[in-house]
């Protein structure tokens, strides 16, 4: 990429951050009883690098897509994240004590507040995308649920985690390492940009091709996150590095070494890369910047 298209991309980059904040603060209320809807927020704000919210604002960008309705679907995707979040960090999944350089949420304010933030996140993402008729249109409001939904559920998220806790100690071969990314981090991923592209009508190559880039970056961002829990320090991740090895938990790294990974990850970039190239879409510049960002990131 040239340097003035790098400057325009971190310009609008940071642009969306900031409207992501706003909204995110707005739409995420202390007002919820006995203290929950401060866990919430605590979960939610101040932290995270916001790649979802970024990819489906970018992907919607490319397509045309109706503004209202892809900062509602930016930050419901990020809300489903950080309930994941939450889940993840409990004694009974990852015990993490430390995520987005806080202590964890259950660490913050006990496990049962936590399970309950996660559940009061989950429901506020789907509310977030049924405001009135006149703000999105209904055909775009029940499209961006299930597409939301089916995302974080069985088949995507929740069905990867479940994976991920089965195979704790257990070898997997490529092919189960691959579903098992794809399902638990990627499905989001790709979400974030399917929905972001449903926000406008792209033609159904354009569709098929976000799809693709979609699926690329999003098990490459779960191959990143194997390795830099293997290469980063604690501070940097704002999370325990490590982790995965005194969890016996397979990764790429564990499968594949260090090196191999890396050339998978920049494997899957060009995939994406290549994606974008063929969708026809003329404004696809943020969505390759972003694909960049997933995998030469340090944290
Ligand atoms: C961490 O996601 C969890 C995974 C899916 C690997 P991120 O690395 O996007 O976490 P934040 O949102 O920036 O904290
Ligand atoms: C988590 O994967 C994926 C989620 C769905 C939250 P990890 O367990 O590897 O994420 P980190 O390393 O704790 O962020
Ligand atoms: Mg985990
Ligand atoms: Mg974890
Ligand atoms: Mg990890």
């Amino acid at each position: 990429m040239n340097p003035v298209a790098g400057a325009d991309f971190e310009r609008w980059s940071a642009q969306q951050l900031d409207r992501v904040e706003q909204a995110l603060s707005q739409w995420v209320l202390a007002d919820a009883p006995a203290g929950l809807g401060n866990a919430m927020r605590y979960a939610v704000l101040d932290g995270g690098k916001r790649l979802r919210p970024l990819l489906v604002l970018a992907a919607s960008k490319a397509v045309g897509g109706q503004p209202q309705a892809a900062l509602r679907a930016a930050c419901a995707v990020e809300l489903i994240h950080a309930y994941s979040l939450v889940h993840d960090d409990m004694p009974c999944m990852d015990n993490d004590v430390l995520r987005r350089g806080k202590p964890t949420v259950h660490v913050a304010f006990g496990e049962a507040q936590a399970l309950l933030a996660g559940d009061a996140l989950q429901a506020l993402a789907f509310e977030l995308l049924t405001p009135d008729a006149d703000e999105v249109a209904p055909a775009v409001q029940a499209r961006l649920c299930a597409l939301l939904a089916r995302a974080a559920g069985y088949a995507g998220m929740a069905g990867g985690q479940a994976i991920d806790l089965a195979s704790v100690g257990r070898p997997l071969d490529e092919a189960q390492l691959r579903t098992m990314h794809l399902a638990k981090t990627g499905a989001l991923l790709k979400a974030s940009v399917v929905m972001g592209a449903a926000c406008g009508a792209p033609d159904a190559k354009a569709q098929a091709t976000l799809a693709q880039y979609g699926d690329a970056i999003g098990l490459a961002f779960q191959v990143v996150d194997d390795i830099l829990d293997v290469t980063a320090d604690s501070a940097t991740l704002g999370k325990t590095a490590g982790k995965d090895a005194s969890h016996d938990k397979p990764t790429y790294v564990s499968l594949l070494g260090l090196e191999a990974s890396r050339a998978q990850a920049r494997a899957l970039l060009a995939q994406a890369h290549a994606a974008l190239d063929a969708s026809g879409l003329a404004d696809t510049a943020a969505l390759h910047a972003l694909a960049d960002r997933v995998i030469h990131r340090s944290c």
